[in-house]
């Protein structure tokens, strides 16, 4: 009895006195709580800055978005394949993901070797053996001719600018392919992939092993928002708020972080933990100076610590009497595994032994005492740092939710974690002492990173054949080349119809007389009225034309025409013309002036003079009643008598494009176009007078109002209008008309967008599903807002703004859909006016039998003006489709009312020559 008690006594001495001997000589590796509160807040620190978009280039600690937005919500479903590579073991799988009911995974896999000479060989050659086994698994699986998606859970650091990309930063832990770092794995991948013809695989997520675990743990359990991998690396991932993530564009809902965590220190902010074991580690490893925090902490590396311990131990006589072997001077000789069997509660010693003879050693109860103590200390402060790092996130994650208490789940993995037999607890233990207001579950990925790989590829594919809808109904506003010669050489003969007088009633395209014989010459001059009606404005203008100087005063008012005018009775609207003009003379101290009056009215009207014009139709948002058939001057006079006022001698009446080619003639007499892309889209042109059969005589030439908006009334390009375009036709004021218009004009171009909008939400692939009161309502998207929005300076947070003071609440991803729409709606539109003004130019080479035309456009309205891609894609298209002529387009500054103006004193001049006469 006494004899037992001894022996207890002299075993518990021993092992105090070991203990102490190793506490001692190990002093700088066990931590207080107070050193793991510092390494916490320093972490806390190290993540902000990595979140920034200014300290991120200089971060140790990356902070890498991952494009993964959502933990699994169980609607997942498909099937997937996956690779599993970086951890210690590479796995190709088949991942089943149903909801029938109840969630239900499953799985079938295989692992593959990585050899060294593969892993750091040529990164060809490894791209080249990870396709090499996928190509076997799906073969021996029978999966081959079976197009899937895949995810590829990639455990290195890489940078993402979206969920299907990552280019490499550096390769870590026991991987270095040569010529891999700073190119994107995925295309890698694919392009080693393509060698195999009988293998269709698309990849479409790249997952860090973190995320892959995280979301497999959320996929059972929703609360977890972090995931940890403490295996052959150590790393972590957690939800982070998007308005915090300074690298990614939205500030709506979370996104995946991968902190990379292991290259923690590698700026030297953990110079003060690090120890001359970590030093010395670190010299002999595959990257010198990298992955400081994980050295410390992970399974490649906590075994070779021990070892250099132990023979620094040995060398100073505290261990084995002195004595070394070769296998404890040979780097990796102790392994992970053998820490962790050595750590083991009841057969720790007895491992302990036989590991070190197996190392050839000849160890002494207390040499084994003192060895397992190293190992407990080492793998003791590996857990500790893992704490502390893991606190600080966890403690973000709490101030981020504005929690006074966060309830949490974190998921786990790696070998270190698995199999280590008091890591696990101590961990737990750490962290909570860290973090006393966190109540954290730690769950165990019992499947690995995969279940949730395929759980973000499901999204990812979800997403995919979403993209593919909405590609097949922006294909629709794509117009091939073929497409708009068609146009153009419609429009051509359209033309033809208008101008011959056989074909002129029935005709689409009007082709309507203006009487408008010459461009200005520079003789013009006087004081002049003039209203510019039916474009966004409405204006009275006084002009005041100086001859020689080409120099013309303007001083203008804007009158509002209310809705309830533009679409009640005609007398009620002239009245209040007429009203507005009362208001401006006396505005400008003319009351009692009888001047000379241009009035530039911007509907097709029939002339047979220039102050002569009989309304043929409404067209854009005007309607009202008793005008069509009637002649605007008259009703304008009637109007004015009828005030009994003043008098006014109208002598010119004008289209708003007649207008303008005259503004711009005024300036270049080479401009013989007048254009208009605003409200409504028209253009008129100088047409030689033999070609114009409804009028008499064949000399010299007249400008001929062409009423292009009318083009296609007759249904010869309905092959290229859209359910869209007639969606938006149907709930015009005049259905059936004015078709070309309804394609390229500011006031139809937003309804085209809102009816796609409401279509691609109807499919479920915008605004939730829903659709809102905002996105049935007539009219939200003006011009302007289209312009805003297709700006190439604008962030997309600042579209989203727009859209959402337009009211429609959208998602960035939304904004970026409602961008991708506006873009293809003013692109059709520039593109379809620039086919109709290479038809006009064309037309204008070929009558004078030029081999090349040099010729200017005078264009106005504000969808030409303010979208800040419609001028160039016209200019582009014309240049396309009208080679040989050399075309200017010439922006209108002054509006259709100096050229009205201009129109009137060279009419008052030839009133006058009459009159003499
Ligand atoms: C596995 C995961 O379970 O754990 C891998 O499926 C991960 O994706 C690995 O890389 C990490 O642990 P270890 O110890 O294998 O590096
Ligand atoms: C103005 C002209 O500048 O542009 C008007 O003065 C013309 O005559 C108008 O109708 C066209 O553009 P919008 O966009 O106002 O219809
Ligand atoms: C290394 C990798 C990291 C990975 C970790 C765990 O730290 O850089 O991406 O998550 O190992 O496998
Ligand atoms: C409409 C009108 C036309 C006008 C054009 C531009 O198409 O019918 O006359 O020129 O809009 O304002």
């Amino acid at each position: 009895m006494f004899a037992v008690h001894l022996m207890a006594f002299y075993f518990s001495k021993l092992k105090e006195d070991q203990i102490k001997k190793v506490d001692r000589f190990l002093y700088d590796m066990r931590l207080s709580d107070e050193t793991l509160l510092d390494i916490m807040a320093r972490f806390q620190a190290e993540m902000q800055k990595g979140l920034g978009k200014d300290t991120n280039p200089t971060a140790a600690v990356k902070m890498l978005p991952t494009f993964v937005r959502a933990i699994p919500d169980g609607s997942e479903n498909g099937e997937f394949l996956s690779l599993d590579l970086g951890g210690s073991k590479f796995r190709v799988l088949k991942v089943q993901v149903s909801q029938e009911g109840k969630r239900n995974v499953q799985m079938e896999s295989q692992f593959y070797p990585t050899p060294n000479e593969i892993i750091r060989g040529n990164g060809s050659e490894l791209f080249d053996y990870v396709a090499d086994c996928l190509a076997d698994f799906m073969k021996t699986k029978g999966l081959k001719h079976k197009k899937l998606p895949l995810g590829l859970t990639f455990s290195f650091p890489c940078r993402q600018t979206k969920l299907e990309e990552g280019i490499l930063l550096s390769w870590t832990k026991k991987f270095k392919a040569r010529g891999v770092q700073g190119t994107d794995v995925v295309s890698c991948l694919t392009k080693a992939m393509r060698k195999h013809k009988d293998i269709d695989v698309d990849i479409l997520a790249l997952v860090n092993d973190t995320v892959g675990t995280l979301m497999t743990c959320a996929y059972d359990d929703p609360y977890c928002e972090v995931g940890v991998i403490i295996g052959t690396g150590t790393n972590a991932c957690y939800m982070e708020d998007m308005s915090n993530i300074d690298l990614v564009e939205g500030d709506e809902g979370r996104m995946c972080i991968n902190t990379e965590w292991g290259a923690f220190g590698d700026d030297g902010a953990l110079e003060d933990i690090r120890t001359e074991f970590d030093r010395e580690l670190d010299l002999g490893s595959l990257n010198p100076g990298k992955q400081l925090f994980e050295k410390m902490i992970s399974g490649l590396y906590l075994g070779e610590l021990v070892r250099i311990i132990l023979l620094k131990m040995a060398k100073a006589g505290l261990l084995f009497g002195g004595e070394k072997s070769s296998a404890l001077h040979t780097k990796g000789k102790i392994e992970t595994r053998h820490v962790a069997a050595m750590e083991k509660y009841k057969e720790g010693l007895a491992n302990t032994r036989e590991i070190l003879t197996d190392l050839g050693l000849e160890p002494s109860e207390a040499d084994c005492i003192a060895v397992q103590h190293v190992c407990t200390i080492v793998s003791f402060r590996s857990a500790n740092l893992c704490a502390a790092a893991l606190a600080a996130i966890l403690t973000r994650l709490r101030v981020n939710k504005k929690l006074a208490r966060l309830r949490t789940t974190v998921g786990m993995d790696g070998t270190v974690y698995k199999i280590h037999p008091q890591y696990p607890k101590r961990l737990h233990k750490v962290v909570r002492r860290l973090v006393p207001n966190c109540d954290v579950r730690f769950l165990l990925s019992e499947s690995g990173s995969t279940k949730g790989a395929a759980m973000v590829t499901a999204v990812a594919s979800r997403v995919q054949a979403q993209r593919k809808q909405i590609d097949k109904v922006l294909a629709l506003f794509q117009l091939t080349r073929e497409q708009l010669e068609d146009v153009q050489g419609k429009m051509r003969a359209e033309f033809e119809y208008g101008l011959k007088k056989d074909t002129h009633l029935t005709a689409t395209v009007k082709m309507l007389p203006t009487y408008v014989c010459g461009m200005p010459d520079g003789t013009e001059k006087g004081k002049f009225l003039a209203l510019d009606l039916g474009g966004t404005n409405f204006r009275v203008l006084l002009v005041k034309i100086r001859s020689g100087r080409r120099s013309v005063r303007m001083y203008n008012k804007i009158f509002a025409i209310p809705l309830e005018i533009m679409q009640g009775t005609g007398e009620e609207l002239f009245d209040h013309i007429v009203q507005c003009i009362a208001d401006f003379l006396d505005y400008m101290g003319l009351k009692g002036a009888q001047l000379p009056l241009g009035f530039t009215f911007s509907f097709p009207c029939r002339q047979t003079s220039i102050d002569k014009g009989t309304l043929i139709e409404w067209t854009k948002g005007f309607k009202a009643t008793d005008c069509e058939g009637e002649d605007m001057v008259d009703m304008l006079r009637e109007a004015i008598k009828r005030r009994n006022e003043f008098d006014l001698d109208i002598v010119a009446v004008v289209n708003d494009t007649v207008g303008t080619m005259m503004t711009c003639g005024h300036e270049d007499p080479n401009c013989e176009i007048g254009l208009i892309a605003g409200t409504g889209s028209n253009m008129c042109y100088m047409e030689e007078m033999r070609n114009i059969e409804l009028v008499e005589g064949d000399e010299g030439k007249m400008c001929i109002n062409t009423e292009w908006g009318g083009f296609g009334d007759n249904g010869c390009i309905d092959d290229i209008r859209t359910q869209y375009d007639k969606k938006v036709d149907e709930g015009s004021l005049n259905p059936g008309k004015q078709r070309y218009e309804k394609m390229t004009s500011g006031m139809y171009l937003g309804e085209i967008v809102r009816q796609i909008l409401i279509d691609l939400t109807k499919q479920g692939l915008l605004f939730r599903g829903q659709i809102s009161e905002r996105l049935r309502t007539r009219g939200i998207f003006e011009t302007k807002f289209l312009s805003q929005i297709e700006s190439d300076r604008l962030a997309l947070l600042q579209v989203r703004r727009i859209l959402q003071q337009l009211g429609l609440d959208s998602t960035c991803e939304d904004s970026i859909v409602v961008k991708e729409v506006c873009g293809a709606v003013s692109r059709r539109a520039a593109q379809l006016c620039g086919a109709g003004l290479a038809a006009v130019v064309e037309k204008r080479r070929e009558d004078q039998g030029l081999e090349y035309l040099k010729i200017t456009v005078g264009v106005d309205g504000t969808l030409y003006k303010l979208h800040p891609h419609f001028s160039r894609i016209l200019q582009e298209t014309v240049k396309e489709l009208a080679p040989r002529c050399d075309v200017t387009l010439m922006l209108s500054e002054d509006g259709s009312g100096k050229g009205a103006a201009l129109i009137t004193a060279v009419a008052k001049r030839l009133q006058q020559a009459q009159k003499e006469n």
